[in-house]
């Protein structure tokens, strides 16, 4: 990290929890670059935040592993990535269409993995790399074998990764973090998520994987200016 100000790109920014990590990172002093699908949350957040910005697609892997040069090049270096790209779809494993399974491991696990993959050699050493994956990984719910099973290849992904990595100090992160009220499962693509208790608050979870995230990075500030 050059400077006081760490560096990071945040893939799916458009989304609840990667605009409350973006938020985060500014509070904290970090400059941040921003990646999301959707056009008008895009602009907003960086007319909002001042964030150098890019359109992102899951179904443009090419374009997806470009992303973190891209932010590298708006910020003069890379000191971490986050993705919190995802899509949720539920009911048994036998409903489930190919196609949807098929977007599901495109979206949770191929957009992230290509995003992480551009970055590894871009991310300065010291720096890191994560996803959100869930806690889903360790307890895997029924009625929603492919979201898990896309998850669990993420996360599985990563835990290879870190090892690849470790010599350069290049933390990798799989961050399994809890249902949290977002509205993330009624945006499903495919079937209805069954009852589900109250989830946990998406700003504190943001604001403490952020502090996880920024920990990994000699020096850098945690903790968002009292
Ligand atoms: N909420 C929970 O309970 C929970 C629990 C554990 C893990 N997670 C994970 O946390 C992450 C963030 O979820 P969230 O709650 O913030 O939900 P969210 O608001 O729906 O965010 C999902 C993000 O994924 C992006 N996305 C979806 N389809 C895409 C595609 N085809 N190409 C590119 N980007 C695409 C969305 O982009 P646009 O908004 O621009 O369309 C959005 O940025 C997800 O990975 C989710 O699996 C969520």
């Amino acid at each position: 990290m050059t400077g006081s100000s760490p560096r990071v790109l945040v893939v799916g920014a458009t989304g609840e929890l990667g605009t409350l990590a973006v938020h985060e990172l500014l509070a904290r002093g970090a400059k941040a670059a921003v990646c999301g699908r959707d056009p008008d949350r895009l602009a907003g957040l960086a007319a909002d935040t001042g964030c150098p910005a890019r359109r992102i697609d899951a179904y443009d892997l090419d374009d997806c592993g470009s992303a973190a040069p891209w932010a590298a090049a708006a910020l003069g270096g890379l000191d971490g990535v986050l993705t919190t790209v995802g899509v949720a779809a539920f009911g048994p494993a036998a409903t489930v269409t190919d196609d949807v399974a098929e977007h599901l491991m495109t979206v949770n696990a191929l957009c992230p993995m290509a995003v992480l993959r551009g970055a590894a050699s871009t991310v300065e050493d010291g720096g890191f790399l994560a996803a959100v994956t869930g806690a889903i990984v360790d307890a895997p719910l029924t009625g929603t074998a492919d979201y898990a099973a896309a998850k669990s290849a993420l996360s599985c992904w990563l835990g290879v990764v870190a090892r690849e990595l470790r010599r350069r100090r290049v933390a990798v992160v799989d961050a399994r973090l809890p249902h949290m009220d977002t509205g993330f499962a009624t945006r499903a693509v495919f079937g209805s998520p069954p009852p589900l208790a109250r989830g946990a608050d998406p700003g504190r979870e943001a604001a403490v994987l952020v502090d996880r995230l920024l920990g990994h990075l000699p020096g850098a500030p945690t903790g968002p200016p009292s």
